[in-house]
């Protein structure tokens, strides 16, 4: 089994969507994908009801998501673990133990968008294209995400 964390700052709106549309990719005999968020905020809630509308509207049911937060011992059960903005980056490495947790977590859109560092920008304050806007980064992030695990 491969394993898969994405990992925002609530763990209700960037993180789940991601959760989702990597799941929907990868077949789950064989890829276990979880979402994390590095703040304490939203712990035991559903997605954003912005990011439930936006996978609906993308044929995907994310409503079975609670948030969780990020904890050290992701770092001994994921491989790979996707952040969606620099500040992630710091708080997720910040509770590495050694290099070789540092190295497994990584900026989803260079995945789309090799060595450029882009984010996925917080769509929490904003309005709901912002949503539209995650929605589709991610969903190329997550394609090219596949194509490599497909290959491994
Ligand atoms: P997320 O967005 O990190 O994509 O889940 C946010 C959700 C909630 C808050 C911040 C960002 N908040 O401050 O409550």
């Amino acid at each position: 089994m491969i394993r898969i964390l994405m990992v925002c700052l609530g763990n209700i709106c960037r993180s789940p969507l991601a959760h989702g549309i990597l799941a929907s990719k990868l077949d789950a005999d064989y890829f276990e994908v979880d979402s994390a968020g590095t703040s304490n905020y939203h712990i035991g809630n559903l997605p954003d009801q912005r990011s439930i509308a936006v996978a609906r509207k993308n044929g995907l049911d994310i409503s079975n998501q609670t948030g969780r937060q990020f904890i050290v011992n992701d770092f001994e059960t994921y491989d790979y673990i996707y952040v969606m903005d620099n500040s992630n980056f710091k708080n997720v490495v910040k509770m590495a133990r050694n290099a070789a947790d540092i190295t497994k977590v990584k900026l989803i859109l260079n995945e789309s968008n090799p060595d450029k560092d882009l984010e996925v920008p917080d769509p929490y304050y904003g309005g709901r294209s912002g949503f539209d806007d995650v929605y589709k980064m991610l969903d190329e992030s997550c394609s090219v995400i596949t194509e490599k695990l497909s290959k491994s």
